[in-house]
């Protein structure tokens, strides 16, 4: 289905947004999320509102939520109780609330009940409609809710406001149909949607033409993409014609979920010079027994063989993942697996997490729950050791020169670059400002923690 633009334009004529008005975004979760917030971003610009990073600042204030594990929804149930003072202060505060949480059973009503100064609520695959529900509450002066449960069709052609004008998130598919059992994701983002390879296309061809170099490519198991379209095209397909797109630099891709990554996917980044040697692969635990609980589909062996194969077709390759600590039932056994797992890839990267429960997943109501004391404990052991091997990694590029596609300035030293290698290491560099939005190389002096530090050459 195709975004109704003109709607847009005629709430602008239609003035629902005053001159100067600005909104706050904040948005909590994974890149899916982000994306999301730059299409609210980008359809509450066209109406004429501006954005603001002050709260205080806002006429509407919008919170994208995550529900992955309960400590993202505390945060946001904190957010949202602070924003009681400042809606008493200014009544015309519009206060709006979307996204993953808000697609979970009866949470859309126990913050009605909770914060009753919440305006509009809205979910994962209705966000399109958010100007129409400002439009009611402006209007109205009613509060708007409206969850949408079915996700069966696509959007395409949202204005877009991205925070980067370098690189930028292209969403391929929506939703998961893995049903891991720890994860609420599927409930909430419904079942794998891909998008057509011509609107991809399209998108990524326009980001060139407007500048952009890089592009990652989202789904949460991109892996799976294409199975459901009219064409048949398979993830590496959609690789190859991605990568022939003139004028892009760099493609990235994530989620791969190791059970789908496929041998031509391995050879497409081995063959196409724009894919990144870069693979985002969690493991989530190191212990077989453990992965069939998790309902993952592979076993410990399986992933190192997979992980092997990598390392040999790519050279340089970069692997990530995500771990989870203290699922039901992990015994120390368990863990020591996943400590061995961890030092036999030597992650690049690696996001740990202690294992939080989720209502209405299976391993919620699994026995053996493990006690938060063996979980923090065993989250610090998994930390160090993930540390030492990222610092051992990265040390090993001291001397050498590597390409940076140059993001802006640093963070935190204004007179200084920032970028990312091709392997996605994050390098600060000393060199001139003109190289922005462009491809340098920069000669590695110092390896820090998580970061590289060099100069341009
Ligand atoms: N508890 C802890 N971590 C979780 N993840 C997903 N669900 C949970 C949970 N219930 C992690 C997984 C996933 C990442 C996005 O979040 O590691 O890959
Ligand atoms: Fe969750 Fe598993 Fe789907 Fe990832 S693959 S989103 S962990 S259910």
């Amino acid at each position: 289905m195709q975004y109704n633009i003109k709607e847009l334009n005629n709430w602008r004529s239609n003035a629902v947004s005053n001159i100067n008005d600005k909104y706050y975004i904040e948005t909590w979760g994974c890149q899916m999320n982000e994306e999301d917030s730059e299409k609210l971003s980008g359809m509450l610009k066209r109406i004429g509102y501006e954005s603001t990073e002050v709260k205080e600042d806002a006429s509407i204030i919008i919170f994208n939520t995550c529900c992955v594990r309960e400590n993202a929804e505390n945060k946001v149930f904190g957010n949202l109780g602070a924003l009681k003072a400042l809606k008493a202060k200014n009544p015309n505060l519009i206060i709006a609330i979307c996204g993953c949480m808000m697609q979970q059973k009866g949470m859309a009503d126990k913050i009605l009940t909770t914060f009753p100064y919440v305006d509009i609520i809205f979910g994962t695959h209705n966000s399109y409609k958010f100007p129409e529900y400002l439009n009611t509450v402006k209007q109205q002066g009613v509060q708007v809710k409206e969850i949408v449960n079915k996700e069966d069709k696509i959007v395409e052609g949202i204005p877009i406001d991205r925070k980067s004008d370098i690189k930028a998130f292209v969403t391929i598919m929506y939703g998961c149909n893995n049903f891991c059992t720890y994860c609420v994701v599927p409930y909430v983002r419904g079942r794998e949607r891909s998008r057509k390879p011509e609107d991809i296309e399209k998108e990524i061809k326009d980001l060139v033409a407007a500048g952009y170099k890089e592009v990652t490519l989202l789904g949460q198991n991109v892996n799976s993409y294409g199975k459901g379209l009219e064409e048949e095209l398979t993830f590496a397909d959609l690789l190859r014609r991605i990568n022939s797109i003139e004028g892009l630099e760099r493609v990235r891709f994530m989620t791969s979920h190791p059970k789908d990554l496929t041998e031509d996917v391995i050879m497409a980044i081995k063959e196409c010079d724009k894919l990144c040697e870069q693979i985002h692969l969690p493991v989530q635990s190191g212990s077989s027994r453990v992965l069939k609980e998790m309902n993952r589909s592979y076993t410990k062996e399986q992933y190192l063989e997979l992980v092997k194969k990598i390392k040999q077709e790519i050279p340089d390759v970069s692997i990530s993942t995500d771990i989870i600590i203290g699922f039901p039932g992990e015994t120390e056994e368990d863990f020591n697996e996943t400590l061995d797992l961890v030092k036999q890839v030597e992650y690049d990267s690696a996001f740990t997490f202690i294992y939080s429960r989720r209502q209405y997943t299976p391993a919620d109501r699994m026995e053996d729950q493990i006690p938060d004391d063996i979980k923090h404990a065993r989250f610090n052991k998994l930390v160090d050791a993930v540390n030492e091997i990222i610092a051992k990694k990265n040390a090993t590029y001291e001397g050498k020169v590597v390409e940076v596609l140059v993001e802006g300035t640093s963070k935190n030293d204004e007179n200084r670059l920032m970028g990312r290698t091709r392997n996605g290491k994050l390098v600060n560099f000393d060199g001139c400002k003109e190289s922005v939005g462009k491809l340098v190389n920069v000669n590695i002096t110092r390896a820090q923690a998580f970061s590289l530090v060099g100069e341009e050459v």
